[in-house]
């Protein structure tokens, strides 16, 4: 069975990836609660916990009940980085994360996330460093590489690994790919396959079916999968794969009353972790998902989605429910 250094995980485990404003504790939980096994927080910016700046510190919150939770952390200057490592150990979380993934303009111009990548020897300090100054286990998020032609993720994640890092996630995009075209695994396959690799490798981008984890798990001999936009207002997916995974069955697709329950949770978990106005906000983006596929839904969707007052949300969750209680998923 995989291990991050300690954390004993069981066999083909799920992380839910990290997800700049998504992956929040409410949604967390919620992953958590349908079977995620590992979860990230979003990105913190290693310079803005520094400066104790109000925005990055509060992504440091974790509730008890979503253990094991790792913090990522991004930036490219090493005394930043300590200093952040610092300041996150004192929010106990179980790991550290690097991020060396990130591949927006504002974050590679400045030679963090993904920009790293075109500077394998201060990825490797950096890395090397953040593992002496922690007890923590460091795990790193990364990409392929820069681009097709600089390829070097087998060598890069045995030398992460020889720096003292306990697991490595691995997108199988490179950095000017972005988003586009599709998550190729075959490099992420070859990383698992360098006989010189003990630490968990997983795998990262378009698992959007439980067929795409079990061919992760099987053709490709990955540790475990990590998880980002299939679970966005679905955090039912998680469960579903295990399922799968189990029986090579698909799981009955949530109940509108299902839905309707974790969407009221969620918004309800989001006010009380971060406030009324920044709670309902912050969690319109899941709404789309919880509640695809309802025709003539987008009149109960713009409620949801432009209600600046909770109450008015939590009254459109109980009309959606009164009017499409008996709606079949599909
Ligand atoms: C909205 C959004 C925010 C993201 N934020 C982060 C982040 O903070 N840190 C990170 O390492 N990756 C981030 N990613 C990348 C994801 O963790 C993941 O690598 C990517 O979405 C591919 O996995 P998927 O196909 O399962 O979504 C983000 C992706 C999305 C869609």
């Amino acid at each position: 069975m995989p291990k991050i250094g300690n954390i004993e995980l069981p066999d083909f485990p799920l992380l839910l990836a990290p997800m700049e404003d998504v992956s929040d504790p409410p949604f967390r939980a919620l992953c958590k609660e349908q079977g995620a096994d590992v979860v990230y927080t979003e990105f913190i910016s290693s310079e803005g916990l520094i400066r104790d700046a109000a925005k990055s510190v509060i992504k440091l919150d974790i509730y008890e009940k979503e253990r094991p939770v790792g913090i990522q952390i991004f930036g490219a200057e090493l005394d930043s980085m300590l200093q952040a490592v610092d300041i996150v150990e004192k929010s106990n979380p179980d790991i550290i994360d690097i991020n060396f993934g990130c591949p927006v303009k504002k974050v590679v111009c400045k030679n963090a996330g993904a920009g790293i990548l075109r500077d394998i020897p201060l990825m490797v300090k950096l890395t090397e460093e953040i593992v002496k100054r922690t007890k923590l286990p460091v795990t790193v998020k990364t990409r392929l590489g820069w681009d097709s032609d600089s390829i070097k993720i087998v060598e890069v994640a045995e030398r992460l690994q020889d720096v003292g890092i306990e697991a490595i996630s691995i997108h199988g995009r490179t950095r000017v790919q972005m988003y586009k075209g599709e998550a190729d695994w075959r490099p992420i396959a070859e990383v698992k396959n360098n006989q010189r690799m003990r630490i968990p490798v997983f795998g990262n981008g378009d698992v959007d079916t439980p067929e795409a984890a079990v061919k992760m798990r099987d053709e490709y001999g990955l540790d475990g999968a990590m998880i980002g936009r299939a679970s966005i207002g679905y955090p039912w997916f998680f469960k579903e794969v295990k399922h799968y995974i189990k029986t090579g069955e698909h799981l009955a697709p949530p109940t509108m009353e299902e839905r309707v329950e974790a969407a009221r949770r969620h918004l309800q978990m989001s006010i009380d972790w971060k406030g009324e106005k920044l709670g309902v906000f912050e969690t319109r983006r899941h709404y789309t998902n919880y509640f695809k596929g309802i025709p003539h839904f987008k009149e109960y969707r713009m409620k949801m989605v432009t209600s600046d007052d909770s109450a008015d949300v939590f009254a459109a969750f109980d009309e959606v429910l009164e009017k499409f209680g008996d709606f079949q998923f599909a």
